[in-house]
């Protein structure tokens, strides 16, 4: 398996597999696969991988700048990730942040931050302390890990491509 960056080619697959990754996942709102687009579509999806294997894309994830109180300081957010549901639980995630959280810290980056299960980040070196918050979220699932400096504390806020467009 090849773990690679995204390239013009893969849009619609990397649309395609978000779309049917987050499908059956009781919090998604069906919005990641437009979330993605709109990030490459205003310059914010910094780190966009693909695990590719026989030319099929099995995997991605996309790593996008955030904020904590109002600073960016260096910090980055990961996510949507996704992986073809019948691939799962195979270590492509793992894999995938693996390669992206070392690509970050290539670029010099602070940190990474992300929401969701700590069963699953947990094991690639992501934990959560209560000090970081994200609107009224359960504060286990806001979670980070430090590439250097101190530990944050506040109010994560994630890019613009994050929010729900105002419908028209
Ligand atoms: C979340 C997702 C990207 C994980 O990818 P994956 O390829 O299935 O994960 P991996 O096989 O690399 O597993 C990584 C680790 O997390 C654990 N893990 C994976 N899914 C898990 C789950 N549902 N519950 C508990 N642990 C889980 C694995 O056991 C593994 O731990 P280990 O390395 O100690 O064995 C994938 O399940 C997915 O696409 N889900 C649908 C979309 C989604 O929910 N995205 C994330 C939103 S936060």
């Amino acid at each position: 398996m090849l773990i690679r960056y995204e390239t013009p080619a893969d849009i619609d697959a990397i649309h395609d597999l978000t779309s049917v990754a987050f499908k059956p996942m009781p919090y998604s709102d069906g919005t990641e696969a437009e979330i993605v687009s709109r990030l490459r579509a205003s310059g914010d999806l910094t780190i966009s991988l693909v695990a590719e294997d026989d030319e099929e894309i099995l995997g991605h994830i996309a790593f996008s700048p955030v904020t904590i109180n109002g600073v960016h300081g260096g910090w980055f957010g990961l996510g949507p990730i996704s992986v073809k549901p019948e691939r799962q639980r195979q270590g492509i995630g793992k894999a995938l942040i693996v390669r992206g959280l070392e690509l970050l810290k290539d670029r010099g980056a602070t940190g990474c931050a992300l929401i969701g299960n700590p069963d699953i980040y947990s094991r690639v070196g992501f934990s959560g302390d209560g000090q970081l918050m994200y609107l009224d979220l359960d504060r286990r699932l806001v979670q980070r890990i430090v590439f250097r400096g101190t530990t944050p504390s506040g109010m994560l806020q994630f890019a613009p491509a994050f929010e729900t467009p105002n419908p028209t």
